[in-house]
């Protein structure tokens, strides 16, 4: 349980929590969903967004989101890159029903094992894919308007976090896509500005004061 009452999950070989102890949905929404996508729509007109995400894990990035899309009428296409996914039952655990539509989370589990075999519509206008395999392994034709880098902390998965890992994500963003990250170094900057990236730092979700946030030029 964190502290916003919403609930994670802690995988005991890496040592850490999928989420922030602060608040797992407090931080997906402020992280992702508000600084991430929210911030790339208001500067377009049309209301649509591909989401590329690294650490699928339980989901909840992707549900907090497709809710928000579907309530606002925003098409919203989301690949989710996991390389160790998680099965259907724990993630039905996870009590994230309680935070969107009772539609959306049906048709989540319900589509979920699919998503990892491929694209899938979870309702008209949102498509999801969970692409199982690791980083590194990663191919795609398509470039994505929006980065959510949601790796494990740097002291516990370091190589997410070199500029390897960071060059390979950073080959799918379209000029003009934003990169997110609940994290902020100087390392992470110097690399993501040697990737053309304009950086800024922004005020973090509750427990960090600030995290990054990048725009691809
Ligand atoms: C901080 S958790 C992500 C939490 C997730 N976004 C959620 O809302 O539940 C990091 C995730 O990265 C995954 N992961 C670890 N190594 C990876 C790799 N090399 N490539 C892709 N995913 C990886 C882990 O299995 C874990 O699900």
């Amino acid at each position: 349980m964190t502290s916003d009452g919403s609930k994670t999950i802690f995988n005991e070989q890496v040592g850490e929590n999928y989420h922030s102890r602060h608040g797992a949905l407090q931080e997906s929404k402020h992280v992702f969903l508000n600084s991430g996508l929210n911030y790339y729509l208001e500067r377009k007109t049309e209301k649509k967004a591909s989401i590329l995400e690294v650490g699928f894990g339980t989901g909840l990035n992707f549900l907090v989101t497709a809710d928000h899309c579907i309530k606002n009428q925003i098409q919203l296409n989301y690949t989710g890159i996991e390389a160790f996914p998680l099965n259907q039952d724990m993630i039905a655990e996870t009590g994230y029903h309680e935070y969107i539509s009772e539609k959306l989370w049906d048709s989540f589990l319900t589509n979920y094992s699919i998503a990892l075999n491929g694209a899938t519509h979870i309702n008209d206008t949102c498509l999801l894919e969970i692409a199982p395999e690791k980083l590194l392994n990663f191919k795609s034709e398509y470039l994505f308007d929006v980065i959510y880098f949601d790796a494990f902390a740097a002291v516990h998965q370091p190589e997410m976090w070199n500029s390897e890992s960071l060059n390979q994500i950073c080959k799918f963003v379209k000029p003009g896509g934003v990169f997110v990250s609940y994290a902020i170094t100087g390392e992470l900057k110097r690399a993501m500005k040697s990737l053309g990236f304009s950086i800024e730092k922004v005020p973090g979700a509750v427990g960090k004061r600030e995290m990054l946030r990048a725009v691809k030029l």
